[in-house]
């Protein structure tokens, strides 16, 4: 392919399993800086990126995200996390929370994508996460762990990106292309 960045959002897909090798600081500050160079509506630049490097925080993390949903009785999900070995983060070495303010919910949605683009085209594997969400919003876990993680006054969970050095093999998701129509 031509172009790289192309090359990039075509083979882009989302791993499930990292080996342990630790991607190095300055990839890891590059891809929290690719989050806020997005485009963000009235460049209100809504998005806070907490990088997560600390595998205790991270395991504690998954176990509080597959309790809620046991307690919650959420067969579906409790099912699905069961047949991943209940991994949330999927051991990968650092994880990129995006907390967001004023419910800018398309601007983070555009930062988490630039992280896993680039991310995909350092050779990065990477993968977007709503799940941990749950924890950050029910009343009884939200203040635990905001402040855990150090979010700002007035920020939320918006998503969570997890990178590192894939294990997995996959190909990318095929796209239908009958969803494209022109009008010219
Ligand atoms: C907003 C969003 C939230 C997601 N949350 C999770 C998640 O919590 N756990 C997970 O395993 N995958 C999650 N994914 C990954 C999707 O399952 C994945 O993108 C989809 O199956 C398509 O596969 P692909 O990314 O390999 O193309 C999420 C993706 C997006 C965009």
């Amino acid at each position: 392919m031509a172009n790289s960045t192309l090359e990039a959002i075509f083979t882009r897909r989302s791993s499930r399993s990292y080996t342990g090798q630790k991607v190095d600081d300055e990839t890891v500050a590059d891809l929290a800086k690719a989050a806020l160079a997005a485009p963000s509506g009235a460049n209100g630049q809504p998005v806070n990126v907490i990088v997560v490097q600390n595998t205790t925080l991270i395991l504690e993390l998954e176990k509080a995200v597959i309790d809620y949903f046991v307690k919650a009785g959420n067969e579906a999900i409790v099912s699905r996390n069961k047949q991943r070995n209940n991994k949330i983060f999927y051991d990968a070495s650092t994880v990129l929370f995006l907390a967001v303010k004023n419910k800018s919910n398309i601007d983070v949605g555009i930062a988490a994508e630039n992280i896993a683009i680039a991310a995909t085209s350092l050779g990065l594997g990477n993968i977007i996460l709503g799940l941990p969400g749950v924890v950050f919003n029910a009343p009884e876990t939200a203040a635990y762990w905001k402040a855990k993680l150090g979010f700002p006054e007035g920020y939320e969970y918006g998503i969570s990106v997890a990178i590192g050095y894939a294990a997995d093999t996959g190909k990318p998701h095929d796209v239908d292309l009958s969803k494209i129509s022109y009008i010219k």
